[in-house]
């Protein structure tokens, strides 16, 4: 069956970046194995002790900038690039290995590794290096405001108006690697199985809780299943042409 999408939405979690050697949280030997979400993922665990926030975000960074895209956040730059339709990657993972394969069409709902806020004055800017309670902010001076520009626990994801939107015209959902745990992510599916206007795609290792609804299911590796299922997407657009 050929097939042609307008506008395909792909949700990215953790499970994407895994072969790149980049941690998941919720797999076994996990970061949330290993850590408490309330010591180093909400805002009172920042008030407590800042200094535990930043070095766990200072190993996240490292680990990141040490890390290299892999085939599977190649396909999803490949597809941007040459699929006709509206491609856009909303992803939970902070780190830049979608950006740096490429991927152009893309929104950090959970935040940016490589960003930091002032939270005195909402400053935003780029950073490679570590941060400490020693930061001091570079527009207005404050020290001990700067903080990963990451979204915790009880706090609101970034461009939901935008992806929301896009929710809304999609229709192509494909969610890869994520465990479907976390809302407002987890409910994204099935946001647009209520539509009915979109085809909805599960890749993962394993069936995974919200995303499991999904209509299609790929299980295995993402570096094998994404750059295949793109192949194939791209395949469609050759043979409606040839039509
Ligand atoms: P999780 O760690 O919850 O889930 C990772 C998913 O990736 C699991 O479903 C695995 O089965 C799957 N997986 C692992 N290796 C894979 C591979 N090679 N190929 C395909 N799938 C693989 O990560 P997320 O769902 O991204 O938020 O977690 C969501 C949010 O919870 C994160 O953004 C983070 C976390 O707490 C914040 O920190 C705010
Ligand atoms: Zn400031």
């Amino acid at each position: 069956m050929t097939e042609h999408y307008d506008h395909i939405v792909v949700l990215t979690g953790a499970g994407i970046s895994a072969e790149s050697g980049l941690d998941t949280f919720r797999d076994k030997g996990g970061l949330w194995s290993r850590y408490s979400i309330d010591d180093v993922a909400t805002p009172d665990a920042y008030r407590r002790n800042p200094g535990l926030v930043h070095d766990f975000y200072n190993q996240r960074r490292a680990a990141a900038r040490n890390a290299q895209p892999n085939p599977a956040h190649y396909a999803l730059a490949r597809l941007e690039a040459e699929y006709p339709g509206e491609v856009m990657v909303v992803t939970q993972n902070v780190d830049d290995l979608h950006e740096r394969a490429g991927s152009q069409n893309l929104l950090h709902m959970h935040g940016e590794l490589f960003k930091l806020r002032c939270t005195d004055c909402g400053t935003v800017w780029n950073t490679d290096g570590d941060t400490s309670t020693e930061s001091v902010c570079g527009s207005c001076g404050s020290q001990g405001s700067v903080r990963p520009h990451i979204v915790w626990f009880g706090e609101f994801p970034f461009y939901m108006d935008e992806i929301d939107r896009h929710l809304e015209a999609c229709d192509l959902f494909v969610s890869i690697g994520t465990s479907g745990t976390v809302y407002p992510a987890a409910g994204f599916v099935d946001t647009v199985i209520r539509r009915q206007k979109g085809q909805t795609v599960e890749i993962n290792l394993e069936p995974q809780a919200e995303n499991s609804k999904s209509q299609q299911k790929i299980y295995g590796k993402a570096g094998v299943i994404v750059p295949s299922y793109v192949e194939e997407l791209l395949q469609t657009i050759v043979s409606t042409r040839s039509d």
